[in-house]
C-alpha cells in the first residue's frame, strides 16, 4: 500500500505527462498549420510518449493499491511565433518536467519507498534524452535560421518519428 504523500506525487505527474502531451500536441498543431509536417509529426509523436508515461504511472498506482486523485489539465500556451520559440518551449518544459521527477525520487527515498523509488528512476533517466534532444534541436534550428533548404531538411528529417510504446516490454 503506497503512503499518501507518494500517491499524491504519483498522481500529480500523471496530470503533468498528461499536460505535456496536451502541451506538444498545441505546438503540433501550430508547426501543422505552419507547413511543417515534420516537425508537427515529430511533436504528435512526443505527445503521445507522454500519455503513455501518465498512463503507465496511473496503472502503477492502482497496482500498488492506490486510489489516483484528478486534477484538470491546465490550458498550455496556444499560440507560438517561430519553430525556435517551440524547440526553445520544449527543452524549459523538459527540464520542468526533469525537477518535478528528482522531487518524487527524494520524496520517495525520505519515505524509504524503495519501489517508488526504482519506478521513478526510469523517468529520471528517461530525461537524460529528452533533454538533449530538445537541446539538440534548438541548437539546429538557430543554426539554421532562415536558410529555407535546411529548413526543409529538418522537417523532412523529422518527418522520419514513429512512436513506439516506451513501455511495451515492460510490466508496470
Ligand atoms: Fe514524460
Ligand atoms: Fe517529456
Amino acid at each position: 500500500m503506497l503512503k499518501t504523500s507518494i500517491s499524491t506525487v504519483l498522481s500529480e505527474q500523471v496530470n503533468a505527462e498528461y499536460y505535456s502531451a496536451y502541451l506538444y500536441l498545441t505546438m503540433s498543431a501550430y508547426a501543422d498549420r505552419a507547413g511543417f509536417k515534420g516537425v508537427a509529426n515529430w511533436l504528435f509523436v512526443q505527445a503521445q510518449e507522454e500519455l503513455a508515461h501518465g498512463t503507465h504511472i496511473y496503472q502503477h498506482l492502482l497496482e500498488r493499491g492506490a486510489m489516483p486523485t484528478f486534477a484538470d489539465i491546465k490550458l498550455p500556451q496556444t499560440e507560438f511565433k517561430s519553430i525556435e520559440e517551440v524547440f526553445a518551449k520544449t527543452l524549459a518544459h523538459e527540464q520542468h518536467v526533469t525537477e518535478l521527477l528528482n522531487n518524487i525520487a527524494s520524496v520517495a527515498m525520505r519515505e524509504n519507498d524503495h519501489a517508488t523509488y526504482n519506478f521513478i528512476l526510469w523517468y529520471v533517466n528517461e530525461q537524460i534524452e529528452e533533454e538533449a534532444t530538445a537541446d539538440e534541436l534548438l541548437t539546429k534550428i538557430r543554426l539554421i535560421g532562415d536558410n529555407s533548404a535546411l529548413l526543409y531538411n529538418l522537417d523532412t528529417e523529422l518527418a522520419a518519428r514513429v512512436f513506439t510504446d516506451p513501455f511495451a516490454n515492460k510490466t508496470a
